[in-house]
């Protein structure tokens, strides 16, 4: 049987999917159960605010939005839930994401909303980003987060020294 998902992914469009398919991946490095589903502000609304309205009493800790365009998405779930919500600016028009990255971080007060970067790297941030707001209530998930840190850290070593080998390699040391 599939685990209580604990993260609910909204993404404007199938088109977005490339791009939060990085969440995905975040989530499922630290064993998190999350749902994903294609849901628009502007051409689903009622589908929207119904799936957010019922997220928490299913047991949803955290909701995502990914849109791109005039991507209202993050802000219409903020504004159905108090789950914390992240948002993810796709780049989907001539604008490269900058349109999306605008209407999701200038939220007015009141209604916040986390915004990461524009594409996979922010995709990316919102998976980890919304474990580490899980790992608060969970020491398991909390180690699991010092982990992933410290391999982080003992990767920039490792090519710190290689760097320093192809100097040496190089003759430029
Ligand atoms: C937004 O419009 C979606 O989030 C997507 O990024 C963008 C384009 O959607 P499609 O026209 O590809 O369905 O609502």
């Amino acid at each position: 049987m599939r685990k209580q998902p604990l993260v609910g992914i909204l993404m404007g469009s199938d088109s977005d999917y490339e791009i939060m398919a990085e969440t995905g991946k975040a989530l499922k490095q630290f064993g998190i159960p999350f749902e994903m589903i294609v849901s628009s502000a502007h051409r689903t609304p009622e589908r929207t605010t119904t799936f957010v309205r019922q997220a928490q009493q299913r047991g949803i800790k955290v909701l995502i939005a990914g849109a791109g365009a005039a991507a209202h998405l993050a802000g219409v779930v903020a504004a159905e839930t108090t789950l914390p919500v992240i948002a993810v600016p796709i780049d989907a028009t001539a604008m490269r994401g900058l349109d999306a990255l605008l209407a999701m971080v200038q939220m007015p007060a009141g209604i916040p909303v986390a915004t990461m970067a524009i594409g996979k790297a922010g995709a990316r941030n919102a998976g980890i980003f919304a474990a580490q707001i899980i790992a608060a209530g969970d020491s398991d998930l909390a180690a699991k987060l010092e982990d992933y840190k410290r391999e982080m850290a003992a990767g920039v070593i490792k090519k710190a020294e290689s760097l320093e080998q192809r100097l040496l390699d190089d003759g430029l040391l």
